[in-house]
C-alpha cells in the first residue's frame, strides 16, 4: 500500500505545532497502526530526520498507552486501540491525518504523545481499597453476587486510554472515572470507602480540568472496553447518595 500521512508535528509542550505531510510506501494491509509509524520512522531516520513520537507500550490493547486521533474519530473509530487497527482498514492511496488527543488536561508533550498523568491522580484520590495485612484471604471468603460481580469486571477493562475524553466536545473524563468507581461499588471489598471514593475522585476529576458531563455519548462510542454510558448514571447515583451517606453507615 501507499499512503499520505498527515501528522500533528510538535517539538515541545511550549513549541507551535503543525500538520506535515509524509508518503509512504510499502505498507502491509497486515501491519498495525503503530508498524506502520515503526516504518515511517525508520525511513524518516534513514534520512537523518526527527522520528514521529508517540505511547506506546503493550501493542495488545491492555496497557491504553497508543491512543491518538485518526481522520478526527479517536482511534479511528475502530472500536480497538490503534495497536490493534490494521492497515487493511484503509483504502490503498489513502490520506490519513494523525493527531495526539486533543484536551487541556491532556497537554501534548511532543507530536503524539500527550501527558495523560491527570488520570493517575484521579485514581490517587481514591480508586483503591483498604485492606489489613496478613495472611491472603480465602478465596470466596466475601461472597460477590453474580450480576454485581460481571459489572465490576465489565468496569475494571477500563484502559485509561483517554479516547473519551478526546471524543467529549467538553473533555470530560466522567467515563472513565465512573469506570474506576463503578468497577469498586459493585465489589463487598469496595464498600467502606464507597461514598468518599465518589466524592474524592468527582473533585480530582474536576480539578484537573476535565468538563462536565452532559450526556452526548461520544465517549462510550469510541471506548475499546466499550464502557457503557450506565457506568456515568452509576456514578451519579452514587455521589448524590454520597451527600446524604457517610462511608459504612
Ligand atoms: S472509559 Fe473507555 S475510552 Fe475512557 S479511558 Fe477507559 S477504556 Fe479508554
Ligand atoms: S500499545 Fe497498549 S493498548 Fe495500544
Amino acid at each position: 500500500m501507499k499512503l499520505k500521512l498527515r501528522i500533528w508535528r510538535q517539538a515541545g509542550p511550549n513549541a507551535t505545532g503543525k500538520l506535515v505531510d509524509y508518503d509512504i510506501d510499502g505498507v502491509s494491509e497486515d501491519m498495525s497502526f503503530l508498524e506502520m509509524l515503526d516504518l515511517l520512522n525508520e525511513n524518516l531516520t534513514n534520512v537523518n530526520e526527527e522520528p514521529v513520537a508517540f505511547d506506546h507500550d503493550c501493542r495488545e490493547g491492555i496497557c491504553g498507552m497508543c491512543g491518538v486521533v485518526v481522520n478526527g474519530i479517536a482511534h479511528g473509530g475502530s472500536s480497538t486501540t490503534v495497536c490493534q487497527l490494521h492497515m487493511r482498514s484503509f483504502a490503498d492511496g489513502a490520506t490519513i491525518e494523525i493527531e495526539p488527543w486533543q484536551a487541556g488536561a491532556f497537554p501534548v508533550l511532543k507530536d503524539l504523545a500527550v501527558d495523560r498523568s491527570a488520570f493517575d491522580r484521579i485514581i490517587q484520590a481514591g480508586g483503591f481499597i483498604s485492606s489489613n495485612t496478613g495472611s491472603a484471604p480465602d478465596a470466596h471468603a466475601m461472597p460477590a453476587p453474580k450480576r454485581e460481580a460481571d459489572v465490576a469486571f465489565d468496569n475494571a477493562t477500563c484502559i485509561g486510554c483517554g479516547a473519551c475524553v478526546a471524543a467529549c466536545p467538553n473533555s470530560s473524563a466522567m467515563l472513565f472515572t465512573a469506570a474506576k468507581i463503578t468497577h469498586l461499588a459493585m465489589l463487598p471489598q469496595g464498600q467502606p470507602e464507597r461514598y468518599s471514593r465518589v466524592k474524592s475522585m468527582v473533585a480530582a476529576h474536576d480539578e484537573e480540568g476535565f468538563g462536565n458531563c452532559t450526556n452526548i455519548g461520544e465517549c462510550a462510542a469510541v471506548c475499546p472496553k466499550g464502557i457503557p454510558l450506565e457506568s456515568i448514571a452509576q456514578l451519579n447515583r452514587d455521589l448524590i447518595k454520597s451527600m446524604f451517606t457517610k462511608d459504612g453507615k
